[in-house]
């Protein structure tokens, strides 16, 4: 048996880019009846980037609604938030104790985000946010890590610092886990090109109301290449993402219109609206049915959140004992 793991943050809506990075194929290997999949939101790591209470909650049960959405079995599994298994907490302080300082200087993810930020504004939470990551994954003896890879060093980090606390107990008190990247999931472009992300405002929502969706998909950034003229398909946004959600066959007619001319932004824009929108009919049914119905989604994460609270305190009590807590 394997033990698959990974979480999103609810630091927004989730977005295309979680779904077929995050979602998506971590629901294919939860699939496989040899695994157990334990997949979370990552609220506690929201704080590190946005404050309103309000907000978190909305955003909590969008990125819940999304997994159910696409199918993630929840009876098979464990669906958690990480706020309510105090456990995250108590161990993240443990295993800071074995974090050197220099490794989380040098965490991309860190420097990317603190070069943004005046010296102020960069909290403790977020130099340790690798910490709180790795406590997430060691609590529950996690084989495989589905993730993007943007998160392949926070990986890393986790197996260093589990390696170092394993070798000063002499004990394998801690699993080392791997990280599972697709490779052939690139980072998905968001509406300005860079890197689909909650925090940059560039995302595709796939669970808005129809006449929102338009009026996002409209908003991808294109150059000023008139209708008639030809245009570049290995250059555009449009393209790109069309390439995901449509099938090869269309993605190739609209790469040849793009080539031959008197075919405009707006056509290729209106061709992947209509495939993001009846794509995910079904699923968006589903999203907006648990949203209006919370309390479902509330009774499966407290039953969640009992199976997981139970491995976690098995856990924890194996590091108090060996680090002399009793
Ligand atoms: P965000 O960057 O929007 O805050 P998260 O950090 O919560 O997203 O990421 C959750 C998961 O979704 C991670 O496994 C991450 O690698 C994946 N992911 C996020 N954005 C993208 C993207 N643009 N392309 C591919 N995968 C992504
Ligand atoms: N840091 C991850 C991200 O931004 C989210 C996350 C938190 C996570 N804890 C995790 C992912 C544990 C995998 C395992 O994408």
């Amino acid at each position: 048996m394997a033990r698959i793991l990974t979480g999103i943050q609810s630091s927004g809506k989730p977005h295309l880019g979680n779904l077929l990075g995050a979602i998506l194929p971590a629901i294919e290997l939860s699939k496989a009846p040899q695994n157990e999949s334990f997949f979370f939101i990552a609220d506690l790591h929201s704080l590190t980037t946005i404050r309103e209470g309000q907000a978190r909650i909305e955003n909590t049960k969008a990125v819940a609604a999304a997994w159910l959405a696409f199918g993630f079995d929840t009876e098979k599994n464990t669906f958690y938030r990480q706020s309510s298994i105090p456990e995250h907490t108590e161990l993240l302080w443990y295993l800071s104790c074995f974090t050197p300082m220099p490794m989380l200087e040098n965490a991309h993810s860190y420097k990317d985000k603190a070069d943004k930020l005046d010296k102020a504004h960069i909290s403790a939470g977020l130099f340790t946010y690798p910490v709180l990551m790795a406590a997430d994954i060691l609590l529950y003896d996690a084989n495989f890590v589905p993730v993007g890879k943007d998160q392949k060093q926070h990986l890393e980090m986790t197996r260093d610092i589990a390696r170092s606390f394993n070798h000063e107990y002499q004990k394998e008190i801690f699993t080392l886990p791997e990280a599972r990247i697709d490779e052939q999931v690139q980072t998905i472009p968001g509406l300005d090109g860079q890197k689909m992300s909650k925090s940059y405002g560039n995302i595709i929502d796939i669970f808005l109301p129809k006449k929102d969706l338009e009026k996002q998909v409209k908003s991808i950034v294109t150059d000023s290449t008139p209708l008639e003229e030809p245009k570049n398909p290995d250059t555009c946004t449009v393209v790109k993402l069309f390439s995901l959600v449509a099938s090869s066959e269309a993605t190739e007619a609209m790469r040849e219109n793009y080539r031959k001319g008197g075919y405009g932004y707006g056509h290729a824009k209106k061709e992947l609206f209509e495939v993001l929108w009846t794509k995910y009919e079904k699923e968006r049914e589903i999203y907006n049915y648990y949203l209006a119905n919370p309390q479902e989604l509330e009774a499966k994460l407290q039953i969640g959140e009992q199976k997981a609270r139970a491995i976690a305190q098995k856990t924890i009590q194996r590091v108090r004992e060996v680090v002399g807590f009793h």
